[in-house]
């Protein structure tokens, strides 16, 4: 790789000169991150998700301001880069896209509609509209919890302080209708009360108790308000862009963070393992399966920007320079840095052409691609054996390896197929957490030949044909038109409530924007 030399990433000859927060803490590429990752861990046993009365309380003298907009004024540089967010309007509906995913989600929600991501300001809108989300008609009903809605705006900060965690995360999704309204924004990053902010200083800030817990379990005597700005940078992204589940045990649904033996593919799932945690068990082939959420702050720490202390806001977040020549963060958070803002990003560490650096990304995904693509074939036949064999009179005993085993296959899977861009953050790691995806996916397959055999089914089994979505809704036994109707009902009727609600309260000044066509 042709990489500048450090001296010459110095922010001064890139005509960097940040105006007010000091340029000379700016360490571009510190080796801390990595040092701090090779730290040993904590000892496994000592803790597990937090307790019901570790829950933070509520904090009435915690004031939160979510209402974007109202940054504006003070912050038009960052304010308006973080709008243009609007303009990222496209993303893939993937499991239109690969039916076998389908198959892989049976009886979790996720098999109705999972998309790729895009600009942040529609992180409500599309949460909204996701089939996922269902169509409840008041505040009890629907299928999802009001953790769902954590990742989405500077709401969930203002009412974890209002409300504290548990008065928060307990109750269903619907509740938080009219109160989650604000796109991810200012208050999410920002301690925007503070004197820093104030003189335009980043005052970064970890917005949510549960990310704090998990960054200060991690680091090691270094908690975030301690770590330097390199590291607190990356961190305010893994208020979101990280793995977790929703923990059942203190009856609130709350998020934690499954790191406490680590943050790879086998340490998370070591974890689950030993908490017998479980998102869902699958509906055919009756295995205790887990869904991986975005594990993109975990791939890229593993990754040779994250070891080298290129964070996120490099890439994502790059500096820039206005008309006045005003440098400034630029918080348009851009989805391909490589084809859409090369000369800020990539060009300031790398001496290849931008033709070469896209190239060689666009190589990268095609790479992993192809073999994750293989090993979804692998998991999908071993959900449908499973199925033959339970058909075939298999027991609970027989099937339990077998079951673990395809558990672990599509852990693996799931893990490099949500963290989005796993093939840039970390390519190397993607490639082998699928090699060892493959190698679990065929020690459930050897194990189902044996007991498909033992039942005296012929083999290989008769696979149901899942070449469209269409297809593979209708195997898997969902009513794709029933589940499209109510939410179209919902949005209809239940969405300009919420809206009403919120601009009455003054949670919001206008409505979060609806759907542009895909
Ligand atoms: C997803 C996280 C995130 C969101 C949302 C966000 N910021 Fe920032 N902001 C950052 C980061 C990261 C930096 C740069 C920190 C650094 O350079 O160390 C930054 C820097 C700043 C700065 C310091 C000056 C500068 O430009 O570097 C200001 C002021 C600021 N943001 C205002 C805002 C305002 C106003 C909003 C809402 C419209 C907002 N930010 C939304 C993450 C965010
Ligand atoms: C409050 C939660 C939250 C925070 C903090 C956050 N994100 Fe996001 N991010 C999301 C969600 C949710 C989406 C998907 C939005 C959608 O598709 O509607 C997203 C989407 C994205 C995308 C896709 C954009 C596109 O146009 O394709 C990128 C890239 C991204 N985030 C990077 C970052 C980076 C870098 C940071 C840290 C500076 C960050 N995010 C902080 C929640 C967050
Ligand atoms: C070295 C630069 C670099 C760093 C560092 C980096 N990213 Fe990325 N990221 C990219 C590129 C390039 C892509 C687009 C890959 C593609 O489309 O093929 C991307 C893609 C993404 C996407 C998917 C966007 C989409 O629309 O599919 C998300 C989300 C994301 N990054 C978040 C993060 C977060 C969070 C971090 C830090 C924890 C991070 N990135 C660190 C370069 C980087
Ligand atoms: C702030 C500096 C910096 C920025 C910005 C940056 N890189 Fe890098 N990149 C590095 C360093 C340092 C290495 C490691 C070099 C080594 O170990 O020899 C690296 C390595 C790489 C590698 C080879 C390792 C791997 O993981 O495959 C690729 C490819 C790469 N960068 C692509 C990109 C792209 C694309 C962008 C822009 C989206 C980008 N980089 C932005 C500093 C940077």
């Amino acid at each position: 790789m042709l990489i500048k030399t450090l001296s010459s990433l110095a922010i001064a000859s890139l005509g960097f000169a940040m105006t007010q927060s000091a340029a000379a803490e700016e360490k571009v590429a510190t080796h801390q991150q990595a040092q701090q990752l090779e730290q040993p861990l904590p000892p496994a046993s000592a803790k597990h998700a937090p307790t019901k009365e570790e829950l933070t309380k509520p904090n009435p003298n915690l004031k939160i301001e979510a209402v974007n907009e109202k940054f504006a004024k003070d912050f038009p540089r960052q304010y308006n880069s973080w709008a243009s967010t609007s303009k990222q309007t496209e993303f893939h509906p993937e499991v239109e896209e690969d039916p076998r995913m389908i198959v892989m989600w049976g009886g979790y929600a996720f098999a109705k509609e999972f998309n790729s991501p895009r600009g942040h300001v529609y992180a409500v809108t599309d949460v909204r509209n996701i089939l996922r989300t269902g169509a409840p008609k008041d505040a009890n009903g629907g299928p999802q919890p009001m953790a769902c809605w954590t990742c989405k705006g500077p709401d969930v900060p203002r009412l974890i302080a209002e409300w504290g965690e548990e008065g928060y995360f307990s109750g269903k999704w619907a509740k938080g209708g009219a109160e989650v309204v604000n796109s991810i924004g200012c208050a999410d990053c920002h301690d925007t009360t503070s004197q820093d902010f104030k003189e335009g200083k980043p005052a970064l800030r970890i917005s949510r108790p549960h990310v704090l817990r998990a960054l200060d379990l991690e680091s090691v005597g270094k908690t975030f308000a301690s770590s330097d700005r390199t590291d607190q940078r990356a961190a305010v992204c893994a208020n979101c862009h990280v793995e977790y589940y929703f923990d059942k045990t203190t009856g609130a649904n709350n998020v934690v963070f499954p790191w406490y033996k680590g943050r790879d593919v086998d340490s998370i799932e070591k974890y689950y393992d030993e908490i017998e945690f479980k998102d869902w068990e699958h509906s055919i082939s009756k295995a205790p399966m887990l869904k991986a959420q975005h594990p993109d702050f975990e791939a890229w720490s593993m990754g040779t920007h994250g070891k080298n202390g290129v964070t996120c806001i490099d890439c994502h977040m790059a500096k820039k320079q206005d008309k006045d020549g005003k440098v400034y963060t630029d918080h348009q958070v851009v989805g391909n840095p490589a084809t859409d803002n090369f000369e800020n990003t990539c060009a300031r560490c790398h001496d290849q052409s931008k033709e070469t650096l896209v190239k060689t990304v666009e190589q990268h995904k095609k790479d992993v691609k192809e073999v994750m693509l293989k090993l979804e074939d692998q998991i999908v036949k071993a959900h449908f054996e499973a199925k033959a064999a339970w058909d075939a009179g298999a027991t609970q005993d027989e099937m339990k390896d077998a079951l673990k085993a395809i558990r672990h296959a599509q852990w693996r899977w799931d893990y490099s197929a949500a963290s989005h861009g796993m093939h840039i953050h970390a390519p190397d790691v993607a490639l082998k957490v699928i090699a060892s995806g493959l190698d679990r996916a065929a020690d459930a397959r050897a194990k189902l030949a044996v007991i498909l055999a033992k039942h005296n089914v012929q083999q290989p089994i008769q696979y149901p044909d899942i070449s469209t979505a269409e297809k593979a809704w209708k195997v898997m036994g969902i009513d794709i038109e029933k589940e499209r109707k109510d939410k179209e009902e919902f949005i209809k009727t239940v969405i300009p409530q919420w809206n009403k609600e919120a601009i009455s309260k003054g949670l919001i000044l206008t409505a979060p924007p609806t759907t542009p066509a895909k």
